[in-house]
């Protein structure tokens, strides 16, 4: 039986991963990236493996997969079309220097064709079609056909479409081949590269085989590597012959949420409403609040947007509007996703607050709108409209309306070059946040890093055990700890704190890390998460050796591999970061200007 339900086919492409080809099922991450400043959102599920793509070991070996939810926030003011979404889910999977071309595409098309049954002749795939900086990727053309994949079916196109990474400036990348499920009814017709239209990418499979150097070219890499994508919602569409991603089993009852609230049509606006709305429950349950920057900053928009459209369907803003159709994610995904129904109470309330906040805001602007009619000629000028929109959340739509209600036009021309002036601003300003790439594994980070197990070890050690990380991160210039603690620390604990961390420094400490279960690094004392969904083996580094250890974490690492390469600590400022925790930043003066990374015991 082919799987068809949304959790059917999560289950079946691990199952097949695991069972089939011996891969180690590993826990998705937070949508809020660890230990890396330079992205808002875990946006793949190689984001959080970029230390293992880089030769870092992985405890569970060189095979593996998960599913691993993922925010792309560049297209916000395009979702409703048939196939993106702001959060979905990326089932992966992954060979760490294991196997290559050859087994991820008979893998891949092992998994189409046996395991979901799609008939070959509705599959098509795109190769890399080759340029000065590396050639034709006919090993993987060759790969297919062989699997079974006809001539005619097999396109080649240019990097921007067949190459994926780095994810930063430099690093691991290379040619991908991508697979596309034909969706345009009749008889499926060429392939992406001759038919664009009617083909929908389900799938991508990346070869990581060189390394973008400083100076731009491309160095053969040492670790080749395979990281693959594949979208859920679409192959759930794909499955349930659904003809978007809003017509599956997990979102139509969404959708009919929203319907129930709603008197008035408009298939674009539901869509917004349920995209936005199932976003802003993931993100919540990872911990972020809607604010004026980065993540909250974006969450704040998902929400105002989906309050928006829901005045284009004529809903009530009574404060439950988001939280009900909240509820409704909630339901969908609580089964997948433990930790979201666990904090559903934080979640309905963050909703109703920001939605009541919100709709003062709509009040306000109500009368900024009285004032600019009673200033008005013929028509409210495009400027007006736009901060309209902008300031107090009014669709142009609805100043039209309300405008027309006083005979008066509205100078849309004039808004939409404001508007457009205003998204090239807000995209200069993401692809600034986002230039910087991924996880930074330079000198300094990792320094830091280290530093931030120490730091850890030596709070618990002046203030209690009852001292938990609540969140780190770590820019090259600064840690930034959050932890469990409600008082301001005194001057006399920040200096005691410093003299430990700094003391295990000078004493030059050895830092190793062995691999174990989750179970036995919580006998040996570890500290850290305690993310055992799936049996999982961790990492524990250890600082210290045997009979003096100063630290004993539970991380993926990498670390420096002496503590005397970190030169002098310092807390540079302590202060309040939510209700009963607190906040660090620290810097390290004058360690080693390069480093050798903790290795295995
Ligand atoms: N990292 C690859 C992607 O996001 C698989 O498409």
């Amino acid at each position: 039986m082919q799987p068809l339900t949304t959790d059917d086919l999560r289950q079946a492409y691990l199952d097949f991963f695991r069972e089939r080809h011996g891969h180690a099922i590993i826990a998705g991450a937070s949508l809020i990236p660890e230990n890396d400043p330079t992205v808002l959102f875990t946006t793949a599920g190689m984001h959080p493996l970029v230390p293992y793509l880089l030769g870092e070991p992985h405890p569970s070996g060189t095979r593996l997969t998960n599913v691993q939810r993922c925010v792309r926030t560049q297209d916000i003011d395009e979702v409703g079309d048939d196939s993106h979404l702001t959060m979905f889910e990326m089932l992966g999977n992954w060979s760490l220097g294991d196997y290559f071309k050859e087994g991820a595409i008979t893998m891949s098309y092992q998994f189409l064709t046996d395991v979901l049954e799609i008939p070959t002749d509705r599959l098509a795939v795109t190769c890399f079609r080759g340029d000065s900086d590396a050639p034709k990727d006919e090993e993987a053309a060759a790969i297919w056909q062989r699997a079974g994949i006809p001539a005619e079916r097999i396109g080649f196109l240019p990097k921007a479409d067949n190459w994926w990474g780095p994810a930063g400036q430099t690093g691991p990348c290379g040619p991908d081949t991508e697979m596309f499920v034909w969706m345009g009814g009749g008889t499926p017709k060429g392939n992406p590269e001759t038919h664009p239209q009617g083909w929908l990418e389900v799938w991508n499979d990346v070869f990581m085989q060189y390394s973008k150097q400083e100076d731009g070219t491309y160095a053969p890499l040492q670790q080749k590597n395979v990281d693959t994508g594949m979208g859920l919602e679409r192959i759930a569409a794909v499955m349930q012959g659904a003809m978007t991603v809003y017509g599956t089993d997990r979102m139509q009852p969404i959708l009919h949420a929203v319907e129930s609230l709603a008197d008035a049509g408009g298939d674009a606006h539901k869509r917004i409403i349920a995209d936005h709305l199932r976003a802003a429950v993931f993100i919540i349950a990872d911990g972020v609040t809607p604010s004026n920057v980065d993540q909250g900053y974006v969450l704040r928009r998902l929400i105002r947007r989906a309050i928006r459209s829901g005045r284009q369907l004529r809903i009530e803003h009574d404060g439950t509007f988001a939280s009900t159709v909240a509820d409704a994610v909630i339901a969908q995904y609580g089964g997948a996703y433990a930790h979201v129904p666990k904090q559903r109470d934080t979640i309905l309330s963050v909703l109703q607050k920001e939605e009541e906040q919100f709709v003062a805001a709509l009040k306000e602007g109500m009368k900024q709108f009285e004032k600019a009619v009673a200033s008005a000629g013929a028509a409210i000028d495009g400027l007006t409209a736009f901060h309209l929109y902008d300031t107090y959340g009014f669709p142009l739509e609805l100043t039209m309306e309300m405008a027309a209600e006083r005979g008066l036009d509205v100078d849309s021309a004039g808004f939409r070059s404001a508007f457009e002036e205003h998204q090239a601003k807000s995209r200069a300003g993401a692809e600034k946040k986002f230039s910087g790439g991924l996880a930074d594994q330079s000198a300094a980070t990792t320094k830091l890093h280290t530093a931030t197990h120490l730091l850890d070890a030596a709070l618990r050690t002046v203030l209690g055990d009852h001292v938990y990380q609540k969140g780190s991160n770590i820019t090259a210039d600064r840690l930034r700890f959050d932890f469990s603690h409600s008082e301001k620390l005194t001057e006399e604990q920040k200096a005691e704190v410093e003299r430990l961390v700094n003391e295990a420094i000078q004493a030059d400490l050895p830092i190793r890390y062995h691999v174990t279960t989750v179970q036995d690094a919580k006998e040996e004392g570890a500290i850290g998460v305690f993310d055992d969904r799936y049996g999982g083996e961790v990492k524990v580094y250890v600082v210290g050796d045997e009979g003096a250890v100063f630290s004993r974490e539970i991380c993926g690492g990498p670390h420096v591999a002496r503590t005397g390469m970190l030169g002098t600590f310092r807390i540079i400022k302590e202060e309040s970061s939510s209700a009963g925790v607190r906040r660090i930043k620290a810097v390290l003066e004058g360690g080693a200007p390069t480093v050798d990374m903790a290795q295995a015991a």
